[in-house]
């Protein structure tokens, strides 16, 4: 019975087992120990199998353990990016990844999600949603599904662009929804879309080795949700470290390297304390600023907002 149950669940994929999926839970708990030495894999709760995407190897310091999941982002056999996922807004905090400019046409935007947040010793690998194939009662509990999205007023925003990432797969592996949050459309596709392509050009024009992002969200103080499930975002913000710069950056570029950072507004309707409002900005993008600033001063902004002391790049990038 153990034996058949293995395999049961190492061959035959996830939506296949929604049906029985109650009845064999109980069953499961009981197996779990026998599973410690297969194929599948186990969650971890660090980001040891993917640090290259962090500056010095080392993952922003500050915050907390609880509540938040590493997820190193595994697609094709691949490690693509990290992200930190916030497990009771069902969205990531951030998304960690090299830049790297997209080679060749949009790619193949089937949406995926992450067979490990619903089972610790799933398989590692993101797993695409089959049309309007019913999802298994546990992936639904433990992340954000297609269905939150549908008329909620918000785009599904990448945290980790698509345009960032240079092969296929890389850009592929960007359409998971544990690298997505809500975003109004006036941002997604106005003055935030502005700031990847602003970051990407100074990535082309001076940027001699690796640049580092960290993309994420800050929450409402009082939180707002998407079909009561998923957080969204008051703000989005962006911060960059590229340790090996051109050595003669014009003037009005020095400010820009190593690292530099932005927050952008997600709600019009927001104070303008953090990012003011251009009022002479057309209207489908009227109240979506975003404001360029230094790594410093969107440090200091996290630490009000989220009331942790985060520290994105180890040593400041320096
Ligand atoms: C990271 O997690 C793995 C298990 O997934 C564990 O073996 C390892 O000791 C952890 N590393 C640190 C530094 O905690
Ligand atoms: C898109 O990706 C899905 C899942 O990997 C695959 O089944 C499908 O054939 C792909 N479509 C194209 C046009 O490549
Ligand atoms: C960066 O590359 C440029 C040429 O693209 C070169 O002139 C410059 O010396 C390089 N700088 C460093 C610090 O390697
Ligand atoms: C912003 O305010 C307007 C007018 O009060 C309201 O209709 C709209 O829903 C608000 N938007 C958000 C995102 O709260």
């Amino acid at each position: 019975m153990a034996t058949m149950n293995q395999h049961h669940l190492k061959f035959v994929p996830l939506q296949r087992t929604i049906g029985s999926w109650n009845l064999f839970s109980g069953a499961l708990l009981l197996l779990l120990p026998w599973f410690g030495g297969l194929v599948l894999g186990e969650i971890s709760d660090n980001f040891s199998q993917c640090l290259n995407f962090f500056y010095n190897e080392t993952p922003p310091s500050g915050i907390p353990a609880a509540g938040y999941q590493p997820i190193c982002q595994r697609y094709k056999n691949q490690y693509h990016f990290a992200s930190l996922y916030h497990r009771q807004h069902r969205a990531p905090l951030y998304s960690a990844y090299i830049l790297s400019p997209a080679d060749g046409k949009r790619p193949n935007n089937t949406w995926k999600y992450e067979p490990q947040l619903a089972f610790s010793r799933a398989s590692p690998e993101m797993k695409s949603f089959y049309g309007d194939a019913p999802v298994d009662q546990n992936v639904i509990e433990s992340q954000a599904v297609l269905e939150d999205y549908k008329n909620s007023g918000y785009t599904k925003g990448h945290l980790n662009p698509s345009m960032h990432q240079k092969t296929m797969a890389d850009r592929e592996a960007t359409f998971t929804l544990t690298n997505i949050v809500p975003q109004q459309a006036g941002s997604n596709s106005g003055p935030w879309s502005g700031l990847e392509r602003e970051v990407l050009g100074k990535f082309k024009a001076y940027c001699n080795g690796s640049m580092y992002v960290i993309t994420g969200a800050l929450p409402y103080i009082t939180e707002r949700w998407i079909n009561n499930r998923v957080s969204a975002p008051e703000y989005m913000w962006s911060a960059y470290c590229c340790p090996s710069y051109s050595s003669n950056l014009p003037t009005s570029m020095k400010k820009f390297f190593p690292t530099y950072a932005a927050v952008g507004r997600n709600d019009r309707n927001s104070s303008q304390e953090i990012v003011p409002v251009n009022v002479k900005a057309r209207a489908s993008v009227r109240g979506y600023d975003v404001r360029r600033m230094s790594l410093e001063t969107l440090e200091d902004i996290l630490a009000q907002r989220l009331g942790m002391p985060i520290s994105l790049f180890h040593g400041q990038c320096q």
